[in-house]
């Protein structure tokens, strides 16, 4: 099953909960939150407190989202604010090994991100040891950017290892630029979460948008 994982970078953070209870209403399967630090890219965004704050009005599981780094020493506080999907990246600590055992040995489903420019090849000897890979689509840091096409390419090539690995249940997350005119070409390469901020809070109607994206990939 397809799911959809709104960002809430893009939401009204005066008022999450009213967005939050939109999005669930909407269809959301996922809630998408980017926890950014000044360091790893180049934006501050949210901690475990309000991830926290996020977990008591959320009924959907939080897709957690580490754009920080040196990542392993705040794993547990993500995971008790109530992280469900917890993904580090690749390029944030030289322990990726380590840091996705020790978000797993906690019953939390662990992803590594790739940014752009960072090969697939980096998940071969780690194939076992996660449950999803986030390709970013764009460079981490912003909401509103525009779709890297090149992804495409890669989102294909990893679909491909995975098969040959058989390990397709390992999730597809892309993230960055997904919009409702390209998230049927992003799916067919073989996406299974699409991550959309502004593509579903600038839309006209942010809450049948969504249905719209599941309409699209179906
Ligand atoms: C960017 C974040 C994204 C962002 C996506 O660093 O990881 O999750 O919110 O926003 P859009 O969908 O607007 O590109
Ligand atoms: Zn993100």
């Amino acid at each position: 099953m397809k799911k959809i994982s709104p960002s809430l970078l893009s939401a009204n953070f005066s008022n999450l909960e009213k967005d939050i209870k939109m999005l669930e209403e909407g269809g959301a399967d996922l809630l998408h939150i980017d926890v950014m630090d000044g360091h790893f890219v180049p934006n501050i965004t949210i901690g475990p407190v309000v991830v926290e704050a996020i977990n008591e009005v959320a009924t959907i599981p939080l897709d957690v989202h580490l754009m920080i780094s040196d990542p392993g020493y705040y794993v547990d506080a993500f995971i008790d604010a109530g992280a469900d999907y917890l993904t580090i990246h690749a390029e944030s600590t030289p322990h990726v090994h380590r840091v996705v055992q020790k978000i797993r040995a906690r019953g939390v489903k662990a992803g590594v991100s790739l940014n752009p420019h960072t090969p697939i090849s980096v998940l071969e000897n780690i194939l076992q040891d996660i449950d999803l890979v986030l390709i970013m689509s764009v460079n981490p840091g912003f909401g509103g950017q525009s779709f890297i096409p090149q992804s495409l390419n890669k989102i294909k090539q990893l679909r491909k290892m995975l098969d040959d690995n058989h390990a397709g249940h390992i999730e597809i997350e892309v993230d960055g630029g997904i919009k409702l005119d390209n998230i049927k070409e992003i799916s067919d390469a073989g996406c299974t979460v699409f991550v959309s901020g502004s593509g579903i809070f600038k839309a006209e109607n942010p809450k049948g948008m969504i249905a719209e994206m599941k309409r699209a990939i179906r």
